[in-house]
């Protein structure tokens, strides 16, 4: 192994070891917005914003988390179970109230955003827009329309998905790449397409 591969290794092993590990209560930066349980990770592309209470955002244990997650300032914020996984470049934006099952595996550059964040008139929009740039989030959604995203249990969610608002995702059940879910998946369901529609059944 050349010295170049070498240093690499061990800059790899020092990052999983001490930069990768931040859920256990010692990391003062994370541990002032997020509730974490016991062996979860954020890893080096992985961002929390939390514009609430710390107890708006809570992580499980066992988590691997490489993504994005936000919860704006309203709304019943984000929650996620143990051994799940968030990939990287996935975002995940709670502005009504998310609900993330134990053992769901999301892949990269997937969007879970629960609230369309913008109006539907254009004038409103415009100036909220700029109100927005000029004092930061509101405090409350306004019109902005904003419904719950629940995701099950043992669900997967494949690369490059977009999740709208409203959507729950059953237990166990696959989204496609590259899907967009409109509406809900049951349980034990393979989706695909846009908008997602099913394509099998998994025997549970
Ligand atoms: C386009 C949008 C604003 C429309 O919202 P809406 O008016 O509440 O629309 P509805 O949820 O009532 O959907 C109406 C129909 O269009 C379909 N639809 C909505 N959005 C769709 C999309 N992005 N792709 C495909 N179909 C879509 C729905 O499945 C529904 O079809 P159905 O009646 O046959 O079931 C919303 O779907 C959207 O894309 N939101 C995200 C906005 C965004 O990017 N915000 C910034 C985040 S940072």
């Amino acid at each position: 192994m050349g010295i170049k591969n070498k240093i690499y290794l061990l800059a790899y092993k020092l990052h999983r070891k001490w930069l990768g590990v931040v859920c256990r209560g010692k990391n003062l930066a994370f541990k002032r917005n997020i509730v974490c349980g016991e062996g979860s990770r954020f890893y080096m592309n992985s961002s929390v914003t939390n514009l609430q209470e710390r107890d708006k955002l809570v992580v499980g244990s066992n988590c691997h988390i490489r993504g994005e997650l936000f919860v704006y300032p309203y709304g019943d914020g984000l929650r996620i179970g143990n051994n799940s996984y968030i990939g990287d470049y996935s975002i995940v934006r709670s502005g009504g109230g998310i609900s993330i099952g134990n053992s769901v595996l999301i892949a990269h550059g997937v969007t879970i955003i629960d609230t369309d964040s913008h109006e539907t008139d254009p004038a409103e929009r415009d100036r909220s827009f700029r109100n927005l740039i000029k004092n930061g989030h509101p405090k409350t959604p306004g019109s902005v329309k904003t419904a719950r995203i629940t995701i099950e249990d043992n669900a997967w969610i494949s690369y490059g998905v977009s999740i709208l608002k409203g959507v729950t995702i059953g237990k166990g059940a696959i989204v496609g790449a590259g899907s967009v879910v409109t509406r809900d998946v049951p349980p034990y369901t393979v989706v695909a397409g846009n908008p997602a529609k099913p394509i099998k059944q998994i025997p549970p």
